[in-house]
């Protein structure tokens, strides 16, 4: 069943874990992904990355991924990831969006203050809701590369910022990187403890893949309701794609190496999940 966004981030807080939030190319992650919720019983949240929406056949897949969430036996929302351009915010509203991660980490305070109010005027004319991004979490979304942390939240500037914007979620960089981590994750807790003292709303956490499980979940502990997960899923699903190319190659098996592919990517999407729950 589709729902709102926060509803899923609120519920799995109750529950006293965090929404998995995980970026979806095509059918068989998106399917993978919604197997691997529906068998824990978890809420899950289908990200669509800003060059997947750019790209031809976007709309395609945003269509594809909300039917899917329609669909799923479990509280599903469907998000569209880190994006810096109000157009195309309004472009995935217009297309059935529940949120946008409006990304305007890359600009000083007080114009990402403002691009992300003028994001949340436009969610509030489609009903959705806008995650906003304080500091910057550094690395590439859809590449895996060695990634050196960004500017780390200031605990001090996130509750105005908040309070300016209407976020309904807040993005903290506090160590964290997508896609791989330079040096060992070294997360700096007193200051995600700084920033859950001082904002109301939930917080998420970008660039989970490589954090280790007692990471997550000092993370949840501290106020993290909410985990990004990308660059862990892609390597599990070109493993299995190399793996089993030739013996698809044999026999012309595309259905099957479908199938075999969206298996892989729930195990990776509910070993995740097993993380976050502890
Ligand atoms: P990883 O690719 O490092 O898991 O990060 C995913 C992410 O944060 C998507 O927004």
């Amino acid at each position: 069943m589709i729902v709102r966004f926060s509803e899923i981030l609120t519920e799995r807080r109750r529950r006293g874990t965090a929404a998995g939030a995980f970026t979806c190319y095509n059918l068989a992650t998106a399917a993978g992904v919604v197997r691997a919720a529906t068998a824990r019983g978890a809420g899950v949240i289908l990200l669509v990355g800003e060059r997947s929406f750019r790209a031809e056949g976007g709309d395609f897949l945003v269509a594809a991924l909300r039917a899917i969430a329609v669909r799923a036996p479990v509280p599903t929302a469907v998000q569209l990831d880190h994006v810096a351009d109000l157009e195309l915010i309004e472009a995935a509203f217009e297309l059935g969006v529940g949120a946008v991660m409006a990304d305007g980490s890359r600009l000083p305070l007080d114009e990402n203050a403002a691009f992300v109010r003028r994001a949340v005027e436009i969610a509030r004319r489609h009903g959705g809701e806008v995650e906003a991004e304080l500091g910057h979490v550094a690395g590439d979304e859809d590449v895996a590369q060695l990634a050196a942390v960004g500017a780390l939240t200031d605990p001090a500037e996130a509750a105005a910022f908040v309070e300016r914007t209407g976020a309904a979620c807040l993005a903290v960089s506090i160590g964290n990187v997508h896609g791989v981590y330079r040096r060992s994750p070294a997360l700096d807790w007193a200051r995600l403890e700084a920033i859950r003292e001082r904002v109301g709303v939930p917080l998420s956490l970008h660039g989970a893949s490589g954090l280790p499980g007692e990471d997550l979940r000092r993370a949840i502990e501290r106020g993290i309701a909410k985990v990004n997960v990308n660059t862990e899923l892609r390597e599990r699903y070109l493993e299995v794609l190399a793996d089993r190319l030739q013996w698809a190659r044999d026999g012309a098996r595309v259905l099957e190496l479908e199938l075999v592919l969206a298996d892989a990517i729930a195990a990776a999407a509910g070993a995740k999940l097993d993380a976050l729950a502890g």
